[in-house]
This record gives C-alpha cells, sequence and structure tokens, in this order.
C-alpha cells in the first residue's frame, strides 16, 4: 500500500549552513519547504566551528580563494550574496561579532546564535523541519520528487542536496550527497580530505619528535603559497599554513618550506660579515624555536663557527632553510578534515541558481558541491551564497 505524501514546493536535504539559508530564503518567499536532517539538531557544524564561536565569513571573500575544477563557478553565487551581506543579516539579529585575523570573522560570543538566527529567519507557516530521521528513499516520477524519511513521505517540484561533504564521520557526515547526485546522473568529482593535517614518515619521521611546537612559515605547492603559521603533530604537519596548502597538495608532490620568510636570502652570509665567531646553530637558533633548529641543524649536518665556513656552505644552507622540502606520505583523512574537496561536479549545475541542468528542479548547494574555500570563513560563505542562489530560484 502507498503512504499518502505530504506535497511541499521544496524538499530541502540537510539542515546544515547551506540548507539552513536556502530554507530561510525559500520560506521568505511564500515557498512551502520541508527541512530534512538526520541529526537531532540543525547546522551542528555551525555549532562546533572556530571553538564554539564560528567564523561565519571573511570580509576577503573572492573567487579565487575558492579550489574547482572551474574556477569561475562560484562568482556568481559570490557577487549575489557577499560577506557583507552576511554581517548585514547578523547585525539585524543584534549578534556581536570581532574580526580576529586576516578578515576572519567570529561571533564574540556563541555559535548557538547564528543558528538560532538562520532558524529564526525560516518563517513558521512556510518552513517545516524535520530532524532525527534517515532518508529512505529518493525517486522522481512526473516532474516530482519522493522523499522517504523516518516512515514519512513527501513530495515536491524541487529537491535541494544540501547534505554536505564527508569530513568528519563522526558528526554525522556522510556521502549521501555523492550517492544521491549519482543516482540521479550527475557526475562527482572525486572527494578528497582538504584544510587537513599531512602525515610525514620514513625519514622525516624525525620531525614528529617536533610534536607541539610551531612557527610563522610559508608553505607553498606549485604555484600556490600561503604565509601563516606550521605546527608540528605526532604524525607529521598541520596549523594554518599547512591546512590551506593541503587543498592544493596531491600525492606523490612535495611542501616546500620557508622556515625564515623574513630574512633575505643572504642572511648567514650577512650575518658571517657582522658575527664571525657565533656558531652555525646559534646562528639559526635566534630565527626559530630550539627544538626546531636542532632538527634542522641535524639534517644539515653543518656546523662550526660562521667565519670558519665557507661562503658557498652558508649560501647552501640559507636556501635549504627557505626550501625546505617535505614529501608528506598522506593526509589525516576525512576524520580530521575541515572540508570535502571535489564533490557534485560545478558542470552539471547552473552557477546561477545551483539547478542541475539535466534533471529540471534537482539543486546542490554548500559543501556538497565541487567548490572548496580556504580556511578562515570561506567555507561557510560559499555555504550562505549557495543556498541564497537556490533558495531565490526554488
Ligand atoms: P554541513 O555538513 O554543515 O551540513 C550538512 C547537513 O546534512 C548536516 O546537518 C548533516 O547532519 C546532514 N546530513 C548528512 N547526511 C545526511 C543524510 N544521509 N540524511 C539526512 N541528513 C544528512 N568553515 C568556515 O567557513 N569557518 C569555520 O570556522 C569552519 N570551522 C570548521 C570546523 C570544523 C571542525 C569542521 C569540520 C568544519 C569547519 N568549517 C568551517 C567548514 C564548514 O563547517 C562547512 O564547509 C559547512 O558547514 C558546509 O555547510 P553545508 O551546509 O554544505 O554542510
Amino acid at each position: 500500500m502507498t503512504r499518502p505524501s505530504e506535497k511541499f514546493d521544496a524538499i530541502i536535504l540537510g539542515a546544515g549552513g547551506a540548507g539552513l539559508m536556502c530554507a530561510a530564503i525559500a520560506g521568505q518567499r511564500g515557498r512551502k519547504v520541508l527541512l530534512i536532517d538526520h541529526a537531532d539538531e540543525p547546522g551542528k557544524k555551525i555549532l562546533i566551528s572556530g571553538g564554539g564561536r564560528c567564523n561565519f565569513t571573511n570580509i576577503h571573500t573572492a573567487p579565487d580563494r575558492y579550489i574547482s575544477q572551474n574556477k569561475h563557478f562560484a562568482k556568481s553565487a559570490l557577487s549575489r550574496y557577499t560577506a557583507n551581506d552576511f554581517i548585514a543579516l547578523v547585525d539585524r539579529h543584534a549578534i556581536d561579532w570581532h574580526e580576529k585575523t586576516l578578515g576572519q570573522l567570529f561571533c564574540d560570543g556563541s555559535a548557538k546564535q547564528l543558528v538560532a538566527m538562520l532558524l529564526n529567519e525560516c518563517p513558521a507557516d512556510t518552513v517545516t523541519l524535520s530532524l532525527g530521521k534517515s532518508i529512505t528513499a529518493v525517486s522522481h516520477r512526473d516532474g516530482q520528487y519522493r522523499v522517504e524519511y523516518g516512515g514519512e513521505v513527501a513530495t515536491a517540484p524541487s529537491l535541494v542536496i544540501a547534505t554536505g561533504g564527508r569530513s568528519i564521520p563522526k558528526m554525522g557526515a556522510t556521502g549521501f550527497a555523492y550517492e544521491l547526485a549519482r543516482q540521479f546522473g550527475l557526475k562527482v568529482v572525486e572527494p578528497v580530505p582538504a584544510l587537513v593535517p599531512l602525515t610525514l614518515g620514513g625519514e622525516e619521521t624525525l620531525f614528529r619528535e617536533l610534536s607541539g611546537v610551531s612557527a610563522p612559515i610559508v608553505a607553498r605547492c606549485g604555484k600556490t603559497q600561503f604565509r601563516e603559521a606550521a605546527l608540528f603533530t605526532h604524525r607529521g604537519l598541520s596549523g594554518p599554513a599547512i591546512l590551506q596548502i593541503s587543498s592544493y597538495w596531491k600525492h606523490g608532490e612535495a611542501v616546500t618550506v620557508d622556515f625564515m620568510p623574513d630574512l633575505s636570502p643572504d642572511w648567514l652570509y650577512q650575518a658571517k660579515q657582522h658575527l664571525p665567531r657565533i656558531t652555525l646553530k646559534k646562528a639559526i637558533g635566534t630565527h626559530l624555536p630550539t627544538r626546531l633548529s636542532d632538527v634542522l641543524i641535524e639534517r644539515i649536518a653543518l656546523e662550526g663557527e660562521l667565519g670558519n665556513l665557507a661562503d658557498k656552505k652558508l649560501e647552501e644552507t640559507a636556501r635549504r632553510l627557505s626550501h625546505w622540502r617535505f614529501m608528506p606520505n598522506g593526509t589525516e583523512g576525512f576524520a580530521k578534515a575541515e572540508v570535502t574537496a571535489g564533490g557534485i561536479s560545478t558542470a552539471e549545475l547552473s552557477s546561477k541558481n545551483m539547478e542541475a541542468r539535466q534533471m529540471p528542479g534537482l539543486y546542490a548547494i554548500g559543501e556538497a558541491v565541487d567548490v572548496t574555500g580556504w580556511l578562515g570563513g570561506y567555507n561557510f560563505q560559499w555555504a550562505w551564497a549557495s543556498g541564497y542562489a537556490a533558495g531565490q530560484a526554488l
């Protein structure tokens, strides 16, 4: 026997940042919306992000801070819902915020305020929120999407995939978005962990002794570089500079680290002129945490007073310290990744409203899509902007 289904204008799967924003905008436009999540509360990643204060946007948001197979894809949505638009919303709800560093905006109080704000933005008469129920089947017939969830059935002419990526499975992240996309014939760019610590093995295991040591560095991979802090861990490398570069790193590639980003290439030669009696160890140790400089010096295998070391050797040493090549043997995976790179291919979607080109009424937004932002509020801004774009179209 077929169960009677409840009819909606749109069904949104996933009540994270993107799904909540989409539901709010569509609901405000008078659309009857069902927002479904298998978790027992909405916006869980908003709640845990930024140490509970959520780095909710970045004032330097720009399309070139996003990675995607189509680097132009995010432009349209990001330009129609900007960081300033989200700030205006936060201000309307009297939520205090501050800029921490590099344009990153955080709540002064708690990320709970943002989830409450997004829920308040969803009109009670148009948006129905269903929590804690698993989605068991999704199908499409006669222009209607049909969703079975927790023993109930709903239908709508529009369906939005907003179930996020695979990062942090412990928090309920699944590959559901990709399975659903494939079910409807949409291509998926292989999802990989991004903004993730890198692991070191082989000879580089030595660096694991430095667990807990951090230093300001420049990390490079190909033509991309980030100047921020790096942190050594018991498994390898982390810290903002490494998390950022991890999104660009591929297996088999080196990550080059400049441990002396503020010094000129001839700094050791200059030091030799002015302080010929100091040792190489002391010269390097002046600029780095002791444990780090000890390990680097051990690897460089050069010692003595600067005045007794050949200029060429000093030049080579300075170059090595500013182009230190790490060969990561992997990442800490989805369990530790802040986001998932890859996802539903942008080639399948309209950049204006996130609707699938070949599957009318099907939309994909947020992290589920092959658009990945830098660390620092960019991923939430994408969730808001893509959610807004689809919410305007439903
Ligand atoms: P999101 O993952 O938030 O939401 C998806 C929703 O779908 C979830 O509620 C989930 O329960 C639900 N779902 C999944 N599978 C389902 C299924 N099968 N059935 C039903 N529901 C299902 N970004 C940033 O800009 N600033 C920051 O400070 C941080 N900090 C941060 C910290 C940590 C620890 C993590 C893991 C991530 C961040 N991020 C971040 C990234 C940011 O959290 C992420 O990009 C957005 O939450 C993505 O929003 P979405 O709505 O697309 O997915």
